[in-house]
């Protein structure tokens, strides 16, 4: 696996690659890599000639407060599972090379940007959306491979590739899960036994408006209020949002169809996680 750290370098050697490769598929990360993003690495080998990644903890998708400071760094480790599951490229940027003195534009996506994370977590979006669009530019990729565990990150990018006309397809990859049913997710490593084990409500609340869904209620409303009236009962579990919306526009809405996202975002002590499905 080749590592590179230059912009200029990754441009060039990707450029060149892009005749020669085929197709070329890309799995952006901010490294603290779990079994997730293992199962991205792997589906775009089955789909792609050549895959890349890059590990990049992007602090313009921090906001002051938040833990770009604390988030967990594991990059040699990293580097030995990208290299065991065959990636060939590696962007791994320091933050001046991707910001360097004087870089002032940023990509919004209004709206959609503003919804669900974007709604508690101001600016996000535009974070995601500005190191999402360099990376893009920088490796070029055919395919670009995100987790469907970010439901709201899909959206958003989704809508900047069609709307910026990127020459690629973004490809939503299937959450992956500890046997408990707990979504994993980098930030789970901040969780002690305890909290581990507060979290899982956050699963389990969807369950059970899954199989709401399944047993035939379909109203938005009710589903909302079984969803919280397990939330609200956990202890150590703060919700910030709990939501049934389009899963393209993230708007809510007033009745589930087949693929409405259901999605959660709650503080199990101080760590934020999130959850979601698509209706059956
Ligand atoms: O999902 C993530 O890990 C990040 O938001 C991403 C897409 C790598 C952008 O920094």
């Amino acid at each position: 696996m080749q590592i590179v750290k230059s912009v200029a370098e990754m441009q060039s050697i990707c450029r060149k690659l892009r005749t020669q490769d085929g197709m070329r598929g890309f799995v952006p990360t901010m490294g603290a890599l779990h079994k997730g993003h293992i199962s991205l690495i792997q589906r775009a080998r089955t789909e792609c000639q050549t895959v890349a990644a890059s590990i990049f903890v992007n602090p313009l998708q921090f906001a002051p407060g938040e833990d770009f400071a604390q988030y967990p760094r594991t990059f040699e480790e990293d580097c030995r599972l990208l290299e065991a599951e065959g990636v060939a490229l590696l962007f791994a940027p320091e933050a001046r090379e991707m910001y360097p003195d004087g870089a002032v534009t940023t990509i919004t996506v209004p709206g959609i940007g503003d919804r669900l994370d974007g709604a508690s977590r101001p600016g996000h979006f535009t974070g995601v959306a500005t190191v999402v669009a360099k990376l893009f530019h920088i490796v070029a990729p055919h395919r670009a491979y995100f987790g469907q565990k970010d439901a709201a990150q899909l959206a958003v990018l989704r809508q900047m590739v069609q709307d910026l006309n990127f020459d690629l397809e973004v490809v939503g990859c299937a959450i992956v899960r500890d046997t408990d049913g707990l979504a994993l997710s980098s930030r789970n490593k901040y969780l002690n036994g305890l909290e581990r084990e507060q979290a899982l409500v956050l699963h389990q609340a969807l369950v059970r408006i899954a199989k709401s869904i399944a047993g035939g209620e379909r109203e938005s409303s009710t589903l909302l209020q079984i969803g919280r009236n397990i939330l609200d009962k956990a202890t150590g579990v703060q919700v910030d949002y709990l939501a049934i919306v389009n899963a393209e526009s993230l708007l809510p809405v007033v009745y589930v169809e087949k693929g409405t996202l259901v999605a959660v975002a709650a503080y199990v002590g101080r760590t934020r996680l999130i959850d979601n499905f698509l209706a059956a």
